[in-house]
């Protein structure tokens, strides 16, 4: 299936893109900043997982940002969408199979740790995957990587470095921590907060670790930011929303975009 895919992407562009940037809830618009090569929907791509939500473009973007060659996954799948962990991370091992070797993850999370205000960014330094089923279940597919991948030190830290530097030079809020997947769609009760707390999540969503596993067991070099876009319930006494999330996203959008262009430069 991946080859037919690959196949099909490489009859349409032959761009080779060095990082991979995917896109979270919101943050669409940092595809509009794109030098482009060439637009892939996902839905003209056989097979392959299509988002069902309305801020989820569901597209590759291939081209240039700061003249590094970048694919932007415009929109991910979610597990609560009805799509096994393989079919989640299926674009992330074709961003692979493309030629990136580096990617940048970024998600809109809910904050546990108190240090965390919303519109903060959170550099993701590390993660908890014990709340959903791995993507690498099943017959390990070799020629993508091993059967029992490491899970040390998995984000890059000179990559995690540069963001933070990257934050601080343009006044951008940012901390770091570690984000826990849960499968969603609902929100998490307070008794789940103070769970995810305990074992020490500082920052919760519903993406992002499933394909981290993938980028990692393909050997990719791995970054990721989220976006506080809400308090976790029960930190706040008061109703999370989705119109929450997306309007701290479309608060934060323009720095978002701005740390995102600035730390490729630097790449
Ligand atoms: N919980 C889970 N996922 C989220 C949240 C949250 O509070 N905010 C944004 N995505």
């Amino acid at each position: 299936m991946l080859e037919k895919q690959i196949d099909y992407i490489r009859s349409i562009t032959d761009f080779i893109p060095d990082i991979a940037v995917v896109l979270g809830s919101g943050f669409g618009r940092v595809a509009e900043s794109v030098k482009t090569e060439a637009v892939i929907k996902y839905s003209e791509i056989e097979g392959f997982p299509v988002s069902t939500l309305d801020n989820h473009k569901g597209r590759f973007v291939f081209g240039y940002i700061a003249d590094k060659k970048v694919a932007i996954m415009d929109g991910r799948v979610h597990l609560y969408e009805g799509y096994s962990p393989q079919e989640c991370v299926l674009p992330i091992r074709l961003l692979h199979l493309l030629g990136c070797k580096t990617v940048i993850f970024t998600n809109a999370a809910g904050g546990i740790n108190k240090g965390l205000e919303v519109g903060d960014f959170m550099i993701i330094n590390d993660h908890i995957s014990s709340f959903v089923d791995s993507p690498l279940i099943g017959k390990n597919i070799d020629s993508l990587g091993t059967r029992f991948p490491d899970m040390n030190r998995v984000y890059d830290k000179e990559i995690s470095n540069l963001i933070f530097e990257t934050a601080k030079e343009y006044s951008i809020p940012i901390k770091s921590g570690v984000y826990a997947q849960l499968k969603g769609p609902q929100f998490e009760t307070p008794a789940e907060i103070k769970m995810l707390s305990a074992v020490g999540c500082d920052a919760v969503g519903m993406s992002t670790v499933i394909e981290v596993i993938a980028a990692r067991h393909c050997n990719m070099k791995i970054a990721g930011i989220s976006l506080i876009t809400n308090l976790a319930c029960g930190i706040l006494d008061q109703p999370i929303t989705n119109d929450e999330v997306k309007q701290t996203a479309a608060l934060r959008i323009n720095e978002f975009t701005k740390l995102l262009t600035e730390t490729l430069r630097k790449l």
